[in-house]
């Protein structure tokens, strides 16, 4: 019987895409390996996108595709919704970038704050990377302590406290009574990780154990309700209701990141496990598929970045917090 051969899935890929492939060989000349994102990059070349509508991409070359990763997650309503794009529009027919607040960052803060009670108080920023770092800046000054816990294989973003033993080699791993802090990158300062103690998730005993070994020493314990870079893990045996606890007594600020899980539940995954964080991480939806993140949670932390009895505790600039596209395209019409 002949054999019907498939042809090899790689081939018929750069068969398909000759025009992804030579705007990839323009960009090798301008950006380290032709991408601007490590996340998007993948072997031979990813394909180059002209437009989205909805659930589809269209390449340059004319394939439609079906977007199973919409940014991320970012994109809960799909690609260039017609009222996102309306209210899009509008916002920057009125001007797209003030040095001065504008009314939508307040209603879309307002909005936050009714769907996700712990939230008292809010500050917006651009990215989810930007908002882990001042949540753990905010914890350390708040507490006055140095050390932050994280666990095994949980992804906050890019800053260097964060990207600590999130893609470890087995290897590298160590015991698993005690977690070894590896640095995610280059350029992470091994005295950085060392500032990082490194949990188990969904292991009540062992956390127990490693958070009394650095009692009166951890600011902040962070972690995503549903590790999703680890596999979207969901929290077993009250896990996340055992983190409130014991952070509570431990005297660490428990950061909720957000990122991802808060479109598992209006009130974002802490409403649907019932626990209250005293810092919460969002971004993605927030803003629409705009770059928009916040970070927020009890007003006694947050109130470090208040401005009006002179030089704030913790300085929060950004050319772009805030921004009224952005705002606007959080907003639901
Ligand atoms: C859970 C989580 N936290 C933080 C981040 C970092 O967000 P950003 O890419 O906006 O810096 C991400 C990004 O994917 C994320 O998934």
């Amino acid at each position: 019987m002949a054999m019907f051969r498939k042809k090899q899935p790689v081939l018929e890929y750069q068969e398909s895409t000759p025009r992804s492939r030579r705007l990839y060989d323009r960009a090798l000349k301008v950006m380290p390996g032709g991408t601007t994102r490590t996340s998007v990059y993948f072997l031979p070349y990813p394909p180059y996108i002209s437009k989205g509508r909805g659930c589809h991409l269209w390449d340059v070359d004319g394939t439609r595709r079906i977007d199973f990763v919409n940014n991320y997650t970012a994109l809960i309503v799909g690609h260039a919704h017609p009222q996102v794009v309306r209210v899009v529009r509008e916002a920057i027919a009125r001007g797209f970038a003030f040095a001065s607040p504008t009314e939508s960052e307040i209603r879309l803060a307002q909005i936050i704050q009714e769907r996700v009670p712990s939230v008292e108080q809010l500050r917006f920023v651009n990215s989810g990377t930007e908002a882990a770092m001042f949540a753990l800046r905010a914890a350390r000054a708040f507490t006055g302590r140095q050390k932050i816990a994280k666990f095994e294989g949980g992804f906050h973003g890019t800053y260097d406290l964060t990207q600590v033993s999130v893609r470890t080699p087995v290897e590298k791993l160590g015991p698993k009574e005690s977690p070894l802090s590896v640095p995610e990158a280059a350029g992470i300062p091994q005295e950085t990780a060392d500032q990082v103690v490194v949990l188990p998730f969904n292991d009540q005993e062992k956390v127990q154990r490693i958070l009394k070994r650095h009692s009166g020493q951890i600011a902040a314990l962070i972690v995503e309700p549903i590790p999703a870079m680890a596999g979207m893990i969901p929290p077993r045996n009250g896990f996340l209701s055992f983190l409130r606890d014991i952070t509570q007594r431990e005297g660490i600020v428990f950061i909720l990141d957000e990122i991802i899980t808060l479109r598992v539940h209006p009130g974002g995954a802490q409403s649907l496990y019932g626990v209250k964080p005293d810092l919460t991480l969002m971004g993605k939806i927030i803003g629409g598929g705009f770059p928009v993140a916040a970070f927020g949670g009890r007003k006694e932390i947050m109130g470090l970045l208040d401005p009006r009895s002179g030089a704030p505790a913790i300085p929060h600039p950004g050319t772009y917090n805030g921004n009224p596209v952005g705002m606007a395209a959080g907003m639901p019409p």
